[in-house]
């Protein structure tokens, strides 16, 4: 089918995911202040296996589904992603990978091939972004990578998570994006609880930076955050969440989540022993997906897709940003 009507097929007939979010390990050489993802150990006999992970995109790309977003833990820290996403690439699937930077000097050339995007972390500029990540250097590293990828066609997003030790150089990394010719998504932290709440930013800092971020994007500086989105946090206003609509998160271990806060959920069972039609057909899925509309309890880029109302109106938005500033098409 053409990736267009399969897209639509997924989301409105059939209305499944059609992204699947998974953290691909939990291992983390940072010691991030917005994140405790490093603190967790990474149990091996728990740890999805690569046959393991190569059935489950198997079977998500015969129900339809798009995209595949492998994150972590830093994903780069397990041999086998390469691998992982040559098979995702191979069955059609888009793919988005998240990285901190700190390997991929070292592995781009082997991850370039199947990488449809890279999902670039940078949390301020210089110092800040070392002192956020607790990884002395890490900047250069980021900056580095990101000229690399570029130098060989790679397609680049900065994803920039604003907090209190950053916000004020937000402006700077919005035109450091530019210079090297790669998109920026800003977005506000979102809370661990009794992890990061001291870097949540206050209403007026928030007012303030994305009224900021409003402003550049209209000057046409490469934000890709979607405008409604922003004006949202500008304005402090509530989402309707559809992230659970139209993603499904799969866990280091195994087990399935409605959105990528699984922490706050329960999970919906493990992929090793649930078939993800049967999940999405059952009708304790559906109601989940209903009842998660109303939920407000993060608002990362997960309630931007219920802020903007529909991906349909922010489809034309979201296109010819992309198309832009990372000089690519969305859709293959
Ligand atoms: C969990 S990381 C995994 C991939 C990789 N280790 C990295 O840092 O890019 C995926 C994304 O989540 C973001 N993130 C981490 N903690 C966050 C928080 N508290 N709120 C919002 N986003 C967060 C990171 O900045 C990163 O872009
Ligand atoms: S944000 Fe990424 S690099 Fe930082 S602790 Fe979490 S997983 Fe590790
Ligand atoms: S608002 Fe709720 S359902 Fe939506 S992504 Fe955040 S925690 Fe998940």
């Amino acid at each position: 089918m053409i990736p267009v009507f399969s897209l639509l097929n997924t989301i409105y007939l059939k209305k499944r995911p059609f992204f699947l979010n998974h953290k691909i390990n939990i291992k983390c050489d940072c010691h991030c202040k917005i994140c405790d993802t490093w603190r967790i150990e990474e149990k091996p006999d728990k740890l999805l296996s690569n046959s393991e992970i190569k059935s489950m995109l198997t079977r998500a790309a015969s129900l339809g589904t798009y995209g595949y977003w492998c994150w972590g833990g830093e994903p780069l820290l397990r041999e086998d992603t390469p691998d992982i996403l040559a098979h995702s690439h191979k069955l059609g699937i888009f793919n988005m990978l998240s990285t901190n930077c700190s390997k991929l000097k070292d592995r781009y050339d082997e991850l370039l091939p199947y990488t449809d995007i890279f999902s670039v972390s940078m949390d301020g500029i210089g110092r800040t972004h070392d002192k956020t990540r607790g990884y002395p250097g890490l900047f250069d590293k980021v900056v580095e990578g990101i000229e690399i990828l570029r130098r060989n066609k790679g397609r680049v997003r900065i994803f920039y998570v604003v907090n209190s030790m950053n916000a004020d150089e937000i402006e700077d990394a919005v035109k450091l994006a530019k210079e090297l010719k790669v998109s920026i998504n800003a977005y506000p932290i979102m809370r661990f609880a009794g992890w990061n709440e001291e870097l949540m930013l206050d209403r007026e800092k928030e007012r303030e930076i994305f009224s900021k971020l409003l402003s550049l994007q209209k000057q046409g500086y490469p934000v890709v955050t979607v405008r409604k989105y922003l004006k949202i946090i500008r304005d402090g206003k509530q989402t309707k969440c559809l992230f659970p609509r139209y993603f499904v998160y799969v866990d280091w271990d195994g087990e399935i989540y409605n959105c990528s806060c699984g922490r706050l959920m329960n999970p919906l069972g493990n992929i090793r022993n649930i078939d993800l039609e049967k999940l999405y057909e059952s009708e304790d899925y559906k109601r989940k997906v209903k009842e998660l509309e109303q939920c407000n309890r993060c608002r990362t880029p997960a309630g931007e897709l219920g802020g903007a109302g529909s991906l349909f109106r922010q489809f034309p938005e979201r296109y010819f940003y992309h198309l832009k500033h990372e000089k690519i098409h969305l859709l293959k």
